[in-house]
């Protein structure tokens, strides 16, 4: 595994695993049985994924040592606000039945209550109860107002991307800000960017799978993701990134791939509905 070192030393591991929900498996335990023999090390959820009771009940079962793993979890939209914030993630660190996270985000930006978000992250981050805060879905508007207040700057911003949406506006800004860009979705939703014609012409000319084209991709701008799989042969293949690379070339080609192709709403469309 490789990884990326946020702006307060924390090491992030470059590719982590997505959330699998409970409803979309039957063997919840043996896909991330799976994912941890292949070499995950992070695995991300949210409050509003409904699936940290299973993962903190794995987690318990399979008696993997804390320190071996990097867990991410975020705040739901209905639970912002700094008193509501600091018992959710109570309530996160319940269900997944550790004593700590490794970071905790902002799942969408929400108008009004985003500061005092942001103001108990500050503070759980002070208590030591999180190694690194961070958001989700944050674009130039929301990250220029929070930092009109905030003390702590954001550790990660976790965005919608993948080569049809590169979001490389919103990456450009993070780097001039030293936020560490982590991608959601990077295969497209479903995975549906892995017929692209380019894409498929890349994995015959590196004797890679379209998947892997991808991730790679994106690791070389410095993006970290979060590929989901409930296949081992294709968990395996989302992590073997790190011993061949694109060419600049061949980068370029999917960097001209963007269309500014959204899979969900933008996030000013999330502002201030209670979606999550
Ligand atoms: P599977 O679990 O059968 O591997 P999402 O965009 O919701 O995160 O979903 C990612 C989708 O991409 C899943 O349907 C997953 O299906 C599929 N997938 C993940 N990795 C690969 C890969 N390397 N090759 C092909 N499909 C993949």
């Amino acid at each position: 595994m490789k990884y990326f070192t946020l702006n307060n030393g924390l090491e992030i591991p470059a590719v982590g695993f997505g959330s699998v929900l409970e409803s979309d498996v039957a063997n919840f335990e043996e896909v991330y049985e799976n994912a941890w023999s292949t070499g995950y090390r992070l695995f991300d959820t949210a409050a509003s994924y409904g699936n940290q009771i299973a993962l903190g009940k794995w987690l318990k079962n399979s008696d993997h040592a804390r320190k071996e793993y990097f867990l991410t979890g975020k705040v739901a939209q209905s639970e912002q606000g700094y008193e509501e914030t600091l018992s959710a993630f109570q309530k996160t660190l319940t269900e997944l039945q550790t004593d700590y996270l490794d970071l905790y985000l902002i799942h969408w930006p929400k108008e009004k209550p985003f500061f005092e978000t942001w103001k108990a992250l500050e503070h759980l981050y002070d208590e030591g109860l999180v190694r690194a805060i961070g958001l989700s879905n944050f674009e130039a508007n929301h990250l220029d107002r929070l930092l009109t207040k905030a003390k702590i700057m954001p550790a990660v911003d976790q965005l919608e991307t993948h080569p049809y949406f590169s979001n490389h506006v919103t990456h450009d800004y993070l780097e001039k800000l030293g936020i560490q860009h982590q991608a959601w979705s990077p295969l497209g939703h479903g995975g549906q960017e892995l017929t692209d014609s380019v894409i498929k012409s890349l994995a015959e000319k590196y004797d890679k799978s379209t998947g892997q084209i991808i991730l790679r991709w994106l690791y070389q701008k410095g993006v970290a993701t979060i590929p989901k799989s409930t296949n081992t042969n294709r968990q395996k293949q989302n992590i073997n990134l790190f011993d061949w690379a694109l060419t600049p070339r061949d980068e370029q080609l999917i960097d001209l791939l963007q269309r500014g192709e959204r899979v969900m709403g933008a996030p000013d469309e999330n502002y201030s509905a209670d979606r999550w």
